[in-house]
């Protein structure tokens, strides 16, 4: 605890990192920047922030991070995909899961995009081997666990005590598992899914992200005892 605290504190100066706009028109695969163009500014941003993560908590044993945003559209899902990667890039043996059960995207940053089961078929059916619900190897070092069928009950599903069972897993077999969450102010599924892994990034949107609203969003993942390790302004 009282390390956790100072890893905090010794965070907290240079949370706030800045992740480039990719230029140009990106089609849906090629928003995975860390493969597509690995030399891009968006890329560098987020080797950066690798850099970042894998000092400041996975050097600290820390094996899980929910990547959160207090409203839609400010990059979650961009940053969860391209964080993945780009630590399995450096051989972190990382496994992304999509935990927007209710609009999932992450299916989509692949190429041929993903298609089958996933998280929410992984819950529904608690009896079934999790490898049937994970794409293997999707790039060196890679997992990927989509979202699966899209899910009004996800609330639900996440709330049980499969979910938890199901992430501790995942942390055991892993170096590192990234979940991507949905827009976490008007949707309970992202605090759940933050306290369950105990640790989350905030993505704030540079122009658009009130800061009232990252205020309400820290409030609440300090009322369920997620540390927010730090916060990414994304200007795209
Ligand atoms: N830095 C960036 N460079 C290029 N494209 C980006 C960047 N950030 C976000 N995008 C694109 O902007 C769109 C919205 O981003 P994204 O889906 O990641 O946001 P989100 O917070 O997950 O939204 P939602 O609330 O719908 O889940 C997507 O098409 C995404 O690929
Ligand atoms: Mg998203």
């Amino acid at each position: 605890m009282a390390r956790a605290a100072h890893l905090q504190a010794e965070t907290r100066p240079n949370t706030l990192r800045q992740v480039a706009g990719a230029e140009g028109a990106l089609d849906r695969s090629a928003r995975n920047v860390i493969i597509s163009d690995p030399h891009g500014l968006a890329a560098e941003s987020i080797h950066a922030l690798r850099g970042r993560v894998q000092s400041q908590h996975i050097q600290a044993g820390r094996r899980g991070l929910a990547i959160c945003g207090p409203t839609p559209e400010v990059g979650c899902s961009f940053v969860a995909v391209n964080l993945a990667a780009a630590l399995a890039q450096v051989g972190v043996k990382t496994l992304l899961v999509d935990g927007d059960l209710r609009a999932p995207s992450i299916y989509t940053y692949f190429e041929p995009e993903m298609t089958g089961a996933g998280l929410y078929e992984c819950l529904v059916t608690p009896g079934e081997p999790i490898l049937e619900f994970i794409h293997e190897a999707v790039f060196p070092n890679l997992d990927v666990m989509t979202a699966g069928q899209p899910a009004r009950t996800a609330h639900e599903l996440l709330a049980g005590d499969g979910f938890p069972e199901l992430v501790n897993m995942f942390m055991r077999d892993y170096d590192m598992v990234i979940i991507d969450t949905p827009p976490t102010n008007s949707c309970a599924d992202g605090l759940r899914i933050s306290s369950v892994v105990g640790f989350s990034l905030i993505v704030a949107r540079k122009h658009r992200t009130l800061v009232s609203d990252l205020k309400v969003l820290t409030d609440h993942l300090s009322k369920e005892h997620a540390v927010a390790i730090g916060t990414v302004l994304n200007s795209y």
